[in-house]
């Protein structure tokens, strides 16, 4: 009595983790630094603290499932002043869904856009790349479509080849999945790049939806956002959703708060089955969410520790294990010859724990998973834990 596509989930990289390390012991008389997860550990701001005191009053009410006007209209000016987008391109009360968290609705938004395959017929295909973000997969193969992954590797600036896309391929996509920065990488698409993929999206009639939750974190140059694209391409937001999250961008992974932006019948769409199937962020969380988007100082400040990290990690590692400073998101890819054998010694010798990248991503049709080679390392630690974690790490590679 169980959903047959279940069957089909892959696991979680960090069930695979706890799998691997669990049974090691750490070296003792060391404190474990944890950089696996993407859960940025510098202070929250405190204006956050300050507004969920202030409305705490709120909790015993029922939230409403668009979130509240203050909330949409906070993220719209921070769109309109992030990106300069023109005067009503989006609209507060048309094109916003806040969320509670981006992970739940990147999963359930691909349901909402899919259509069902019919007997006999084949199933629609939902494009992502690998390595991958693992709930774009679990989306995929819930809403019932058939799961393509696209490798997205060094030749292409990490980024899948749209080359490689035929079009018999690309007329039956009803989703592309594209996470800009990348994670794991670090990489940043070009506006060619996202303007080509809108433009596949257009031609082929699927949506693309484009992961911008790393896009306050970079390094030197804002990545360009989707809407961008498609401001300069009239400002329509067809074959369009963006999604954002305050995880990143306000280290406030607990708020469980971010939002998908997109064409108001899609949306008015999304937050209808959110109606059945979401849980609302509760007012306090929406009150402080509105003053996270409503301030910038606190991205500036927090991307400034961020940096500092790269420059440690670029002092420390220079140019071994292929590493490069990342030009957007907090992690470093490394390639440091077999991933899973680095995390096991970096664990029992240096009690630093990292993810392989042979987690995150999947072999190839030639069986070979060109995630093997590397180790993904979140700058999650506040500067200060940093600089001691990657020396240990890099002494013990
Ligand atoms: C690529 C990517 N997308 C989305 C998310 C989800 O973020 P949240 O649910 O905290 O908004 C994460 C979290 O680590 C991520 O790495």
């Amino acid at each position: 009595m169980i959903n047959s596509e279940l069957s089909h989930l892959r696991g979680s990289p960090f069930d695979a983790l706890r799998s691997l390390l669990d049974p090691l012991a750490p070296v003792p008389d060391i404190d474990p630094t944890i950089l696996t997860i993407g859960e940025p550990q510098h202070k929250p701001p405190q204006l956050m603290i300050e507004a969920l005191r202030a409305n705490e009053h709120l909790y015993g009410k029922y939230p409403p499932v668009g979130g509240t006007a203050e909330l949409r209209g906070a993220i719209t000016g921070w769109l309109s002043r992030r990106y300069e987008l023109p005067e009503g391109m989006i609209e507060a009360d048309q094109n916003i869904a806040p969320v509670n968290g981006t992970k739940e609705a990147l999963y359930m938004i691909a349901s909402v856009i899919t259509e069902r395959a019919g007997h006999n017929q084949p199933k629609p295909v939902i494009l992502l790349p690998t390595p991958y973000y693992h709930v774009y997969h679990a989306a995929a193969v819930m809403a019932g479509a058939e799961p393509i992954f696209l490798p997205a590797g060094q030749k292409s600036h990490f980024f899948p080849d749209l080359d490689a896309l035929t079009p018999e391929l690309l007329d039956r996509t009803s989703a592309f999945y594209l996470c800009n920065p990348s994670n794991p990488q670090g990489t940043v698409a070009s506006a060619d790049y996202l303007a080509e993929t809108l433009a596949l999206a257009r031609k082929h009639d699927f949506m693309l939806i484009v992961d911008e939750c790393y896009s306050e974190i970079y390094d030197k140059t804002p990545p360009t956002g989707i809407l961008e694209i498609c401001a300069k391409a009239g400002g329509a937001l067809d074959h369009v959703l963006a999604f954002h999250s305050l995880s990143k961008r306000s280290s406030a992974a607990g708020l469980r708060s971010g939002f998908c932006v997109g064409k108001s019948d899609i949306i008015k769409t999304f937050l209808n089955l959110r109606n059945f199937a979401g849980a609302a962020s509760p007012l306090p969380v929406c009150a402080a969410a509105a003053a996270l988007w409503n301030d910038d100082t606190h991205v500036t400040e927090n991307r400034s520790l961020y940096r500092e990290k790269f420059d440690m990690a670029e002092e420390i590692f220079g140019s071994n294990f292929g590493f490069y400073r990342p030009e957007g998101g907090f992690f470093l890819w490394l390639d440091v010859g077999d991933g899973v054998e680095a995390a096991k010694r970096l664990w029992t010798k240096a009690a630093v724990r990292v993810l392989p990248g042979k987690f995150l991503s999947v072999p190839g049709p030639d069986g070979v998973n060109p995630g093997d080679p590397y180790i993904r390392v979140a700058l999650v630690s506040p500067p200060e834990d940093s600089k001691e974690a990657l020396t240990r790490l890099a002494n013990s590679l």
